[in-house]
């Protein structure tokens, strides 16, 4: 099993049969992740390099999770306390980590096209951790793994996401990832953080979050990302909480289950409630745990090793 490409970037650039053989790999990599000895020996000789320019907690540890239980040697680097601020650049700061002997590159950027620009100048695989509001890959992954778990096939499923799109680089590659694998998808949210034409990505645009729900069967919850934004698109969070945020009467009203995502971080009391966060309906943690069989899956097809014990 191997995949169509030598670095994962995006969403777009896969086939659908590339998304399949990292969920069959993954499916794998998850029984490992059951067992008492939660690591495989397959990764002895490579080493991983996770460098972040920008914040994270899930995507950083469960990448270097992935990492370790595939017994691959890894070093972090973050750009706070780096020689970044000495005015290294992007290529000589992965150069000189590449000249130590380091044979992938896990990359987490605020400028959206960093990995492609990367993979212009280097020999290493480079696997997208999220580059400024355009594509989140190995999110997009665990989110359609996710869902497939609690809801078999996705072809014809109904997911509404809904929240700040024009920010989220997380919507971007979900729309690719569930469209390549056959979901309906609809965006929802305020008509000032959904892009103009987004249709022309095969979506719905629905402004009444109470109609997305409806429509729905499952809802994947992003955050407002004000940290992208320069300039106000909504007047308060409250009022956007009051309008657009996930409670859980507004579930009890439409009397069906509707599975709730969330990529996280959440800010709780605005785009989604506590109630409804950590309701029986959310797999909100499921997510997080197969982000690491779905890094781990990636990861280890990249590599293009043979075995798998
Ligand atoms: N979902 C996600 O990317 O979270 P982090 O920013 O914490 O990595």
């Amino acid at each position: 099993m191997s995949l169509s490409v030598k670095h994962l970037l995006g969403i777009k650039e896969l086939q659908k049969e590339d998304i399949q053989t990292i969920f069959k790999t993954a499916d794998n990599f998850k029984q490992v992740l059951q067992r008492q000895i939660k690591k495989v020996p397959v990764l002895r000789d490579t080493t991983v390099a996770n460098i972040f320019f920008e914040n994270s907690t899930r995507t950083r540890i469960s990448f270097e999770l992935a990492e370790k239980r595939l017994s691959a040697d890894v070093v972090n680097f973050s750009a706070s306390g780096s020689s970044v601020s000495k005015g290294e650049t992007l290529i000589d700061t992965v150069n000189n980590i590449l000249a130590m002997k380091v044979d992938m590159v896990v990359m987490r950027h605020s400028a959206s096209g960093a990995p492609w620009f990367l993979a212009n100048h280097i020999d290493a695989s480079i696997i997208n951790a999220g580059d400024g509001i355009n594509e989140h890959p190995t999110q997009a992954l665990l989110d359609a793994y996710s869902i497939r778990e609690k809801h078999g096939n996705l072809k014809g499923k109904r997911i509404a996401i809904i929240g700040d799109i024009m920010h989220s680089r997380v919507a971007l590659s979900n729309i690719y990832c569930l469209g390549k694998l056959g979901a309906e998808v609809m965006v929802a949210g305020p008509p000032t953080l959904i892009p103009k034409n987004i249709e022309k990505l095969g979506v719905k645009v629905e402004y009444d979050v109470k109609k997305a729900l409806q429509w729905a069967e499952v809802a994947n919850v992003l955050r407002i990302q004000l940290e992208r934004q320069h300039k106000p698109l909504f007047s308060t969070l409250r009022e956007y909480a009051l309008y657009y945020g996930i409670n859980k009467s507004m579930l009890e009203g439409l009397k069906k289950e509707v599975t709730i995502m969330h990529p996280g971080p959440i800010n709780r009391g605005v785009e989604i409630n506590s109630d409804v966060a950590d309701s029986k309906q959310s797999i909100i943690l499921d997510q997080v745990e197969n982000g690491v069989a779905i890094r781990m899956a990636v990861i280890y097809l990249l590599s293009g090793k043979k075995e798998m014990e």
